[in-house]
């Protein structure tokens, strides 16, 4: 349920039309609404009630200021994969011990960040990380709380992209080598063990999957305690899947359900690492018609938005939908709808049927609130877009359109290149 609705065949964000917020900003933009994210948020932490947890959003997802601030003020925390993600967190006002610090690559800098910020627990993921992070923490003299990342080697049953819980993949350390990896830490004067997690992948539309994961994560809790090892966190990553199209995910109450249901565990607190779940539905990318082509095999229609400003159909072939901001009577066609990049991958829709779009209409990419703008990008020098929070009847610009100054910002023509002496010599010379 979201809440982007036809109204008098305008497509509205709650009570604002989008084609307003469009007349006045120019576009293209990512439009967001505010009663969708916290619906969105409460259903999820909602249902997990009854046991002791913690919902901390994947803000790798979406981390717009105003957006983490939502989830801050509904009481969550946040998963971070980076310094920088660790910087947005603290700066929206995320409570340091709602932080979980995940990713396979951080480097002693974000580990001293994060130190000194005392988020709640690192997410490690191997053993030479495992090292590194005992000797940060010594030099600073604190201890840090980990958990360690395990592969469970579960088949997540999604894009190859987006499974993160086969042994094949980069992440985690192998379940099988994780008793002994934990007892390696028990032994670091630096570090204090307090969980396990794992996250099998993006994108989940059945449950068994997670049941399945959950299920290793219980016995290896099981052995660690047979050996004095305790943990109070037991991390479940996040992955729950939302309908881009056909797909037919759980409902975060049956998702909680089955987790529950198998838990089985009093004394843990669950962290729950959700991010498409809570905000991919709360958002959508406006785009106007620029131009349409027909050629003797297809017909395009060209936007204003590209591959730079939403790029998952390109990286993984995802399926967005394609709405009229104003609905039209119009015949219908199949189209590819493009953008201005010079990449024939540059693409929003490939072969859909459509309403035969034109010139100067405003199209809704639906489904876009995740991984749109935070994976966007300055590619053929185009400024990232405007983001927009729309309320009841207002709307708020949460991220301002770049300008042409903030392209170049940071870069410089050395000293050496401004000279007359290297230019090269010239008839006259
Ligand atoms: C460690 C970790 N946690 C949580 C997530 C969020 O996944 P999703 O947006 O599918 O819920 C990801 C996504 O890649 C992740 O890598």
């Amino acid at each position: 349920m979201h809440h982007f609705q036809y109204r008098n065949n305008e497509l509205h964000c709650e009570d604002v039309p989008v084609s307003r917020i469009a007349k006045d900003l120019g576009t293209p933009f990512y439009l967001y609404s505010y009663a969708t994210l916290r619906q969105h948020f409460r259903a999820f932490d909602g249902a997990f009630n009854d046991v002791p947890h913690l919902t901390c959003f994947a803000m790798k997802s979406n981390s717009n200021l105003a957006i983490l601030k939502l989830f801050a003020l509904e009481g969550g925390g946040v998963d971070i994969v980076s310094g920088g993600e660790l910087y947005r967190a603290l700066k929206a006002g995320i409570d340091p011990k709602k932080i979980v610090y995940s990713g396979v690559g951080k480097t002693s800098e974000d580990m001293e960040y994060a130190l000194q910020s005392r988020v709640l627990m690192f997410n490690v993921e191997s053993s030479q990380e495992i090292l590194l992070l005992n000797e940060m923490a010594g030099r600073m003299g604190k201890k840090a709380g980990i958990s360690i990342r395990v592969n469970p080697d579960i088949d997540p049953q999604t894009h190859p992209y987006i499974s993160t819980g086969l042994r094949e993949n980069k992440f985690g350390i192998d379940i099988r080598n994780a008793l002994e990896e934990y007892t390696r830490v028990s032994g670091m004067r630096n570090l204090t063990v307090s969980g396990v997690s794992c996250h099998i992948g993006s994108q989940l539309t059945r449950l068994s999957p997670f049941v399945d994961a959950l299920k290793k994560l219980k016995e290896l809790i099981g052995k660690l305690k047979g050996i004095g090892i305790g943990v109070s966190y037991l991390d479940l990553g996040g992955g729950l899947g939302i309908t881009y199209d056909q797909e037919e995910p759980p409902h975060p109450r049956e998702y909680a359900k089955a987790i529950q249901d198998e838990l089985d565990m009093k004394d843990v607190t669950v962290i729950l690492e959700p991010g498409r779940v809570i905000v991919g539905n709360a958002g959508i990318l406006v785009t106007r018609v620029l131009y349409t082509k027909t050629t003797p095999e297809k017909s395009f229609i060209i936007v204003d938005a590209g591959m730079n400003d939403l790029i998952r159909p390109s990286l993984y072939g995802s399926f967005h939908g394609i709405e009229p901001v104003r609905v039209t009577c119009r015949r219908k066609i199949k189209a590819d709808v493009v953008g201005p990049i010079c990449e024939s991958s540059d693409f929003l829709a490939k072969d859909r049927e459509m309403d035969s779009f034109e010139t100067g209409d405003l199209l809704a990419i639906m489904s876009a609130g995740a991984y749109g703008f935070s994976m966007s990008s300055n590619y053929n020098s185009r400024p990232r877009i405007a983001e927009v929070l729309g309320k009841g009847d207002a709307y708020h610009v949460i991220r301002t359109r770049e300008s042409y100054e903030d392209l170049v910002r940071g870069e410089t023509i050395p000293e050496f290149m401004l000279k007359d002496d290297d230019r090269p010599p010239t008839a006259d010379r």
